[in-house]
């Protein structure tokens, strides 16, 4: 039996914008994790227990655009394996549809455990290529970063086409994490944003252009450990993207309320129109943000610290 998890994550400044070119910064969350387990099993082919969905099913008998048959068939491919008598089973505390990376984390848990089940490891960057082609099922024309953040489980900086940077937190900061209860595509999002674009692209172009503006500021401000520099940059980059027509009421109201209960700063992290909001906080004003956060309607509320992290040891559950 070998088992391996990825973490759930975060895009801290950079959404969409990311899509056309710009950069932008996304980091991996720790407390949330998806694992896959593989192992021997009397069955002719290979099985897939998903515990979260109470499904288990045949991975040859899968449709084509099953993300779990998908990423199997695509990882044995590579390693060059024909899988038989071999159940994988997968279970994650990730939420599902709201920003924080469920489905490239199943993906990453499932290539690497089957790697150390076939005894072939892989490198991080092919741990995620494997899984962009999975991600690529769903989005349509995803960027990358998501992949990238959760193989790699380092902050990244992060421009589509260009070698994964990774950099260095100087000072370590904390996020609440807050989720509007809304289940919100990411592929309705961006599709909406290329329409916009398609027809209105000078002004689309402009607002990439400061959001990409804002991560470089960004990274350079965590590289120095200047976090109070975060929090008017996290607002900044919240303008553009409503202006880029991809808040909403509902994260409006939780980015209203973690500024008032004494947050840095707020914004919509992932594709927006639902999904989460981050929240920029310090440690005395925590209690007090979580509880503003639930009281206008959060469904969740994670609080992550975000740091330059050993990687996660699986074998005893830290890192
Ligand atoms: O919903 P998420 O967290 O997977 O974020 C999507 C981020 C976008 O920039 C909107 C799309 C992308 O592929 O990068």
């Amino acid at each position: 039996m070998t088992k391996a998890s990825a973490p759930g994550k975060i895009i801290l400044f950079g959404e969409h914008a990311v899509v056309y070119a710009r950069p932008a910064i996304a980091v991996p969350v720790f407390q949330v994790r998806a694992e896959a387990v593989v192992e021997r099993a009397e069955i002719d082919g290979v099985e897939i227990d998903a515990a979260d969905l109470a499904r288990r099913y045949d991975a040859r008998e899968a449709p084509a655009d099953d993300p779990l048959a998908a990423i199997i068939r695509s990882t044995c491919a590579r390693l060059g394996v024909e899988p038989r008598g071999v159940r994988v089973r997968v279970h994650s505390t990730i939420p599902m549809a709201s920003g924080l990376g469920s489905g490239a984390a199943v993906s990453v848990a499932v290539a690497r455990a089957l790697t150390r089940f076939f005894v072939q490891p892989l490198a991080d960057a092919e741990i995620s290529a494997l899984a962009y082609q999975v991600e690529k099922l769903h989005h349509g024309t995803p960027s990358g970063i998501d992949n990238t953040v959760i193989a790699f489980e380092q902050p990244v900086y992060f421009v589509r086409g260009q070698p994964v940077e990774s950099f260095r937190v100087a000072r370590p900061f904390t996020l609440a994490i807050a989720d509007t209860g809304v289940a919100a595509p990411t592929k309705i999002a961006v599709g909406d944003v290329r329409r916009a674009w398609e027809v209105e692209r000078a002004r689309c172009e402009a607002l990439f252009d400061e959001i990409g503006a804002i991560a470089r500021t960004a990274r350079a401000a965590i590289e120095r450990g200047e976090v109070d520099a975060l929090g008017p940059l996290m607002d900044a980059n919240q303008e553009w993207l409503r202006a880029l027509g991809v808040s909403s009421p509902e994260i409006e109201i939780l980015v209203d309320a973690a500024r008032r209960a004494g947050a840095r700063g707020a914004k919509l992290s992932g594709a927006g129109r639902g999904g989460n909001v981050i929240a920029l906080i310090d440690d005395s004003v925590r209690v007090r943000v979580e509880g503003a956060l639930m009281n206008a309607g959060a469904r969740r509320v994670i609080v992550t610290r975000v740091e330059h992290a050993a990687r996660f040891d699986e074998s005893s559950g830290t890192r």
